[in-house]
């Protein structure tokens, strides 16, 4: 692993596809600081066209922050060059790849996790990727699809290629989101992998982070993403930061009343907006003490009014 041990952690932000979209992406960084870079969720090709859906995901005017990474699902050498070259003309230089999600729609395609049992396929890509263009390119993966053996054969074909990085989420896909870490994936990739190497994998607090530091005390590079949206102070809080309970409180009222203004602008219409303020709520609720009885509040309420006060009555602690 080639890790300049950094004198203090680095922090990025986990592409969660629906989640961290440009509004939250662009949102959180004006009014948190302390990621170091934004990751957007996948985009992919079907018929050589880019869906719409993801165009604004990507668009430049979209995202202002310092540093965006945007992230290609490719089954193929074509497939990827096509992203690239789409990307590149939007003027990024640099891009991930996703070799690590997990859901059957994706994999039984070739693509993400489906990957990793076909060493041969992602070296396709990558000997293309690097033949044709000048663009950086990191790899985000999990240990395997069905086995954590897999990454002992995905790991010397990407030692072959000058990657920027590797993130790596050690589980396999079929575990999708839960279950225990595989350590020892991460433990072979410190030793085995030449490029730097990122940790990504249920980060929700400070206290894991310095768990995980002290396991792999090489590595300085994280990536969370869950526990961003359940505590945007995470990355501040693992980068030794702290807040008042007020400057929290401010902190959070001001990110929601954002957030919502903003998604009733790019929305078609306000019920759209409301339905993804809902779906915020679903993870910004873990900043209140009790997460539960907040959450239904909100997925309750029936219209914007209702909506606002479920919502005050969150923000000033009046929930019964
Ligand atoms: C709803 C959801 C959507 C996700 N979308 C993507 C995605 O577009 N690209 C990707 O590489 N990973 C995606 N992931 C995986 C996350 O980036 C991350 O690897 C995973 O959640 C583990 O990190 P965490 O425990 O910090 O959340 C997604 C995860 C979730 C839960």
């Amino acid at each position: 692993m080639n890790n300049e041990l950094q004198p203090h952690p680095v922090c990025y932000l986990a592409p969660l596809q629906g989640f961290t979209d440009f509004v939250y992406r662009r949102l959180y960084a004006q009014v948190f600081s302390e990621i170091d870079a934004f990751f957007i969720p996948y985009i992919s090709v079907k018929n050589n066209e880019v869906l719409r859906k993801y165009e604004k995901e990507v668009l430049p005017v979209n995202n202002p922050q310092t540093r965006v990474i945007p992230q290609v699902l490719a089954a193929s050498a074509v497939e990827m060059l096509f992203l690239a070259n789409y990307l590149s003309t939007l003027g990024y230089t640099e891009i991930n790849l996703n070799l690590g999600c997990p859901y059957p729609m994706v994999t039984k395609r070739g693509m993400g996790a489906g990957l990793l049992p076909y060493p041969e396929k992602i070296e396709a890509i990558l000997a293309a990727f690097f033949k044709n263009t000048n663009l950086k390119l990191s790899v985000k993966m999990r240990a395997g699809l069905v086995s954590a053996t897999e990454i002992e054969q995905v790991v010397p074909v990407l030692n072959q290629f000058p990657l920027s990085e590797v993130i790596l989420h050690p589980r396999v896909a079929k575990q999708l989101y839960a279950g225990d870490i595989i350590e020892s994936a991460f433990e072979f990739a410190t030793s085995a992998l030449k490029h730097r190497l990122v940790y990504n994998g249920d980060v929700n607090s400070a206290d894991d982070y310095h768990r995980i530091r002290q396991k792999f005390p090489d590595t300085s590079y994280f990536m969370a993403g869950r526990g961003v949206l359940m505590n945007p102070f995470l990355p501040a809080e693992i980068k030794n930061q702290h807040f008042s309970q007020t400057e929290r409180k401010e902190k959070l009222i001001e990110f929601h009343k954002l957030m919502l203004e903003e998604y009733l602008k790019v929305m078609d219409n306000p019920g759209n907006a409301l339905n993804k303020m809902k779906q915020f709520w679903i993870y910004f609720c873990h900043n209140f003490a009790e997460p539960k009885k907040c959450l239904k509040k909100i997925v309750k309420s029936n219209g914007l009014t209702a909506y606002q006060t479920a919502v005050n009555l969150i923000f000033h602690g009046n929930l019964s």
